[in-house]
């Protein structure tokens, strides 16, 4: 079958074309419309901005996925769209165009949660993945643990009771002087700071971890960021500057990240330990960050668990883990009507969900 998968949750427009059949993905288009540069002139994301350039974005973004996939309108058989968790006022425009377009090609319409969507973007290059499998997704605005026991059923089982892991990397990038958003630049200092410690160098900066002491799967981040913001503010104190030399931000950006990857790989051993897991999934922007992948892959080579990342390019928001998700969502029945509205929570889009009328047509 061929889907068309639309996302808009935050500050990307995306439109994908994918063709799925029996578990396979094939992308045929995959455009990313980033409004970055926008935001980052205020440090972070401007809802409001946010909203409006996504209606600016969405009928081009839309129809170079049609055309750069070489498929035309009318060979697309279900249309996959976001519509929870984000923004409200940017998931509304992809709903809407996905709503519109489902119905004048007289399509299934399929409702895709953006967190579950993060995690099917590792069935695209990973096909051997299969619940059940853990998945971890960090992201920007959230950080989730789920034990998926099925394709469409996602339990829960820890996350950040705070702030999420991305947020943690964007407001210390912010402190720090960083261009936003920080991740991708911490990684970068970070392996500096690295390259480094291999060659004897120790770090002076300690941080508290983000796993939570106790039994749980959770994370906390705040208390960390609270940590690495107020140990900038010291050192900018005692040089009497805003700017830090770039030897103690590389030094500061190894130490969070070495206590963030810590952090996360202790909570997943346990995960893996208590669910007995063979597969373990990581996904959501943050996910693009080298140190935590090669940690992740560690933990799981030490507990013999297979481990499954998005390329770099489908770890952050796009379309084509939106298609992979509306594929299986497909499978399972589920289907929305014009009614469709977008959430900006997981609460009243599980509401949603639960409300609707699950058939099972695996017929395509
Ligand atoms: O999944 P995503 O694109 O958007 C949300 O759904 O939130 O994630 C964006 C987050 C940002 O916080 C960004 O700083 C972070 O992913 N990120 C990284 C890296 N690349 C992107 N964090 C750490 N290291 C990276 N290499
Ligand atoms: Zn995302």
């Amino acid at each position: 079958m061929i889907i068309f998968a639309m996302e808009s949750s935050c500050d990307e427009t995306a439109a994908a074309v994918v063709r799925a059949e029996e578990g396979r993905f094939e992308v045929l288009s995959d455009i990313v419309s980033s409004q970055i540069p926008i935001h980052a002139l205020y440090g972070g994301v401007v809802p409001e901005i946010a909203s409006r350039a996504h209606c600016e974005a969405v009928t081009n973004v839309a129809r170079q996925a049609v055309d750069q996939s070489g498929i035309a309108l009318s060979d697309v058989d279900a249309v996959a769209v976001t519509f929870a968790p984000g923004l409200i006022g940017s998931l509304l425009v992809g709903v809407s165009f996905a709503k519109a377009l489902a119905s004048s090609l007289n399509v299934p319409l399929i409702p895709v949660d953006h967190i579950k969507g993060h995690v099917a973007a590792a069935y695209v290059e990973h096909p051997e993945v299969k619940p059940p499998y853990l998945a971890l997704v960090v992201s920007g605005g959230h950080t989730s643990l789920y034990h998926v026991t099925d394709w469409n059923t996602f339990e829960e089982i820890g996350g950040s009771r705070d702030d999420a892991c991305g947020e943690a990397f964007d407001k210390v990038g912010r402190v720090m002087g960083l261009p936003y958003p920080g991740g991708a630049a911490m990684d970068r200092l970070a392996a500096d700071w690295f390259a480094l410690e291999a060659e004897g160098r120790k770090n002076s900066f300690h941080f508290p971890s983000p796993a939570v002491a106790d039994e749980s799967f959770d994370f906390s981040f705040s208390g960390l960021k609270t940590a690495v913001i107020n140990a900038i503010h010291n050192e900018k104190q005692k040089r009497k500057t805003e700017e830090l030399p770039d030897d103690i931000r590389i030094e500061i950006a190894g130490a969070f990240t070495k206590t963030v990857t810590d952090g996360i790989g202790k909570k997943l051993a346990a995960a893996i330990r208590e669910t007995g897991a063979d597969t373990l999934v990581l996904a959501g922007g943050v996910a693009a960050n080298s140190h935590l992948r090669r940690a992740v892959e560690q933990v799981c080579c030490r507990r013999k668990t297979a481990f499954a990342v998005p390329s770099l390019r489908l770890c952050g928001d796009n379309a084509v883990m939106i298609a992979a998700a509306g594929y299986y969502s497909f499978l399972g029945g589920i289907r929305a009507d014009s009614s469709l509205n977008a959430y900006a929570s997981d609460e009243g889009s599980a509401d949603y969900l639960a409300s609707l009328n699950h058939e099972n047509h695996t017929d395509l």
